[in-house]
């Protein structure tokens, strides 16, 4: 990790640009092109941006997809039509196009196609993510990106280089950060109030039938992993919340086949050192029981040290204080527990239903950095723009809430040298930081 990189979470002085980036500034609607119109697309991205259109601050809207199946299956979702009543997005391909029929580069045409600093959402399978968002930053376009950013650390250094250099935000969509309990978190743990980091455990472990969805065509093993996929939220938290930097990981992988018959890591065990020695346990999967109240089942544990006491930390993330018994099977199970907290579409006083959770937040905090970064260039030409967009793009670095490949390129470490560490069985991979970052073996 560069210096600059760790060192400024670690600043708490205010430099030019901060007091602006904190601001809220008036904010031109920005258009947006998501390319993927998957899972993550129609639960999450499609309706906080339908939402942040109808408020004034998102312009025109595409989806495009490798063909026009899932884009078809967007555009007549009931949940999204009566959340969002006569708002529209435009499909490419064009619904009508034949569903077999597959577009893998359309999305450089939609890219190519917009005006300069709007916005591309990049929501593809992982180890697509970095083609797309080099077309989009050389298309000069702000990216907001699903997480993994990338699967390789030397990736996410290319393009925190190419942004900074052309003046346009990267931001990654890692929304646990956005869960007031994690904020909450950083905030006392960062007080000192819970002591140091020394032991714990984090599992998030999705449905079964995710092997049943889309899944099945690119979650094998050459591409991703559950500790890959989802893992690495919990790696993430852990340093959003402590500042500690991993140094250390090793990934066991079990093995599968999806109904179609491809084989995938199905379930992964982790273990990840920090800096300070502290040790986390990390357990993934994809087969939670469908029918489980769930809907799936995740949390963290961290158990800490103070001055001669223990502190210690427990989120559960899976039941949050909210179940239902539904008299119909409409959520596919009579039981379940509710998260009011990552996402939910409710009553408001506009028309339709209104996002709200930390699902939301987070891209509604994401697309206004790109906004930010777009009005701190206004009234500016040439050098003079460019250098006010890189000195808020920095300030968004060392505020360290949204992660940008700068702030939070230790995930790109963890997520190259778990990648090493399954495909060997569970090896040892050390990440080292100086004299420049890297993932090694561990030796011994
Ligand atoms: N909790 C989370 O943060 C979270 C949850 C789910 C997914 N994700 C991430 O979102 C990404 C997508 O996941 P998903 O669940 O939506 O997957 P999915 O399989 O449901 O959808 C993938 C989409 O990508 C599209 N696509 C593939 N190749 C393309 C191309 N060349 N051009 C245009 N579109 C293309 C497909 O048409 C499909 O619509 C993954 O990186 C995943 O890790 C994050």
């Amino acid at each position: 990790m560069p210096e600059t990189v760790h060192g400024n979470l670690k600043s708490n002085q205010a430099r030019v640009g901060d007091k602006q980036s904190m601001a809220t500034s008036t904010r031109s609607p920005i258009d947006v092109v998501i390319v993927g119109g998957g899972m993550i697309t129609h639960d999450q991205i499609l309706p906080s941006i339908y939402h942040l259109q109808r408020l004034g601050l998102v312009g025109a809207i595409r989806v495009v997809a490798l063909n026009s199946a899932p884009l078809r299956t967007l555009a007549e979702a009931p949940r999204l039509a009566e959340a969002f009543p006569g708002q529209r997005f435009e499909a490419l391909p064009s619904l009508d196009a034949p569903a077999e029929q597959m577009f893998p580069d359309l999305y450089q045409e939609a890219i190519a196609a917009l005006p300069p600093d709007q916005l591309v959402v990049v929501a593809v399978p992982d180890h697509l993510h970095y083609p797309v968002i080099r077309h989009a930053l050389a298309c000069g376009q702000h990216v907001l990106a699903v997480k993994p950013l990338v699967l390789k650390y030397a990736q996410a250094v290319e393009i925190e280089k190419t942004a900074h250099e052309r003046g346009l935000f990267v931001g990654v969509e890692y929304h646990k950060r956005f869960d007031r309990r994690s904020l909450e978190a950083r905030r006392q743990y960062r007080a000192g109030r819970l002591g140091e980091f020394r032991c714990g455990e984090a599992k998030l472990v999705e449905p079964y039938y995710y092997r049943h969805s889309n899944f099945q065509n690119w979650f094998t093993k050459e591409n991703s992993d559950p500790f890959t996929y989802i893992g690495c939220h919990y790696v993430d938290l852990v340093y959003f919340i402590t500042d500690l930097r991993p140094v250390e990981v090793s990934v066991r992988g079990v093995e599968g086949k999806f109904p179609n018959g491809n084989t995938g890591y199905l379930w992964a065990s982790g273990q990840v050192v920090w800096e300070n020695g502290a040790i986390l346990s990390v357990t993934n999967g994809l087969g939670y029981p469908d029918e489980g109240p769930g809907t799936n089942d995740q949390g963290l544990c961290l158990f800490c040290e103070g001055d001669d006491r223990g502190g210690y930390l427990h989120h559960d993330d899976q039941y949050r204080g909210c179940s239902y018994g539904y008299v119909d099977q409409k959520s596919g199970a009579a039981f379940r527990y509710v998260s009011p907290d990552y996402f939910r579409l409710v009553p408001w006083e506009g028309e339709g239903l209104k996002p709200v959770g930390y699902g939301y937040d987070s891209i509604e905090a994401l697309v206004a950095a790109a906004q930010r970064v777009n009005a701190a260039g206004e009234g500016f030409s040439g050098e003079q723009a460019l250098a006010r967009r890189r000195e808020m793009l920095e300030a968004i670095d060392r505020r360290g809430l949204l992660a940008t490949p700068a702030n939070s390129a230790i995930n790109e470490l963890v997520t190259e040298a778990a990648r090493l560490s399954i495909a060997h069985h569970g090896r040892h991979v050390a990440i080292q930081y100086a004299p420049s970052p890297m993932v090694r073996w561990r030796e011994g």
